[in-house]
């Protein structure tokens, strides 16, 4: 993977936050949503590669642009696919609550799972607690091997979840083996970056979220030398069915971090609103700053972007 590819991503994501920055709070989310994903697409067909959407916006039915399959890139550069999330945090973004983000990942052909849109269960750690996760233990289990890998109290820990009925045992028994909780409406990718970043006060992200957004944050955990394991979760047959036509035959598999991204891969995201990982779009007279994060997992440089841009010379936004 060329390595400027990575610089080149934050373009991306910052074009998609850009343009959904002016719908936060606007109580619109689909309008929001199309804006970063019509950015997001303009920004990447204008980039040297010859990419393949795998993770997108949805079928090529239902979703107009960004869709999988969707063939991206001047055609002339390096053959990648391509995981998108031009706007994880729809909700959050339409009401102006924190964790919305722009982010993309790319990986040499065949690098990331097909992962259909349906969910997963996910278990996230930073690269302090690589290797110890099991997601086939208990909450309790997992959170004294963190804490023993971090030589930290399982008091210390802070777990992030989706604030969901479906979560409500794992909340109650995190609670009762000490750890802190960190409950947020929507937006489970950020934080399973941020348990990787030194400092975030995030260690864990365990729950049932999207399986998309599931590869994402494996492949910024690859980028960071983190951990996560991930397995689908079937809601009913049909699921079954698409998952089949995606080639996927073993419904109990768990997937390995490397299973879900794989090879050389590069990701960035970008803030739309605030969060433990990253500052959402801040605007003043004549420009707004982003806040953005940008990796490889080939040399595991991590790059923090800020980044301002001028309306008067940049005018589309
Ligand atoms: P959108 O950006 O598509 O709105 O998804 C947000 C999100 O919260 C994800 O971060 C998470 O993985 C998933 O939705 C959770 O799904 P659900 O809202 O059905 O529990």
């Amino acid at each position: 993977m060329d390595r400027n590819l990575a610089l080149e991503l934050v373009r991306v994501t910052e074009a998609a936050a850009l343009s959904c920055g002016r719908w936060v709070g606007k109580g619109d989310k689909i309008s929001a949503d199309d804006a970063a994903t019509e950015a997001m697409r303009r920004t990447l067909d204008s980039m040297e590669i010859s990419g393949t959407v795998v993770i997108g916006e949805g079928e090529m039915d239902e979703a107009p642009m960004l869709y999988i399959g969707e063939k991206l890139g001047r055609g002339n550069g390096q053959e990648v696919d391509i995981a998108v999330d031009p706007l994880e945090g729809t909700i959050i973004c339409s009401k102006g609550l924190d964790g919305a983000i722009a982010t993309i990942a790319l990986a040499p052909r065949g690098g990331f799972l097909h992962a259909p849109d349906m969910y997963m269960e996910k278990i996230a750690v930073g690269p302090a607690a690589r290797g110890v996760i099991d997601i086939n233990a208990s909450p309790t289990d997992n959170l004294q091997r963190v804490a023993d890998a971090k030589k930290c109290y399982i008091e210390d820990l802070t777990v992030v979840i989706l604030d969901r009925p479906r979560h409500d045992k794992a909340v109650t028994e995190i609670r009762k083996a000490g750890a802190r909780i960190h409950l947020i409406t929507d937006g489970d990718v950020a934080p399973a970056i941020a348990a990787a970043v030194e400092g975030s006060g995030v260690d864990m992200l365990l729950g049932i979220g999207g399986a998309p957004e599931g590869v994402l944050a494996a492949a910024a955990l690859k980028c960071m030398g983190g951990d996560m394991q991930g397995r689908l979760v079937f809601m009913n047959n049909e699921e079954r069915d698409r998952a089949k036509g995606m080639g996927i035959d073993d419904f109990d598999k768990v997937y390995q971090c490397d299973e879900m991204a794989n090879g050389d891969v590069v990701f960035a995201a970008t803030g739309v609103t605030n969060g433990d990982l990253l500052r959402g779009i801040r605007y003043y007279s004549g420009g707004a700053e982003t806040h953005s994060i940008v990796m490889r997992s080939k040399t595991r440089t991590i790059r923090f972007v800020e980044t301002r841009h001028s309306f008067d010379f940049k005018p589309k936004y």
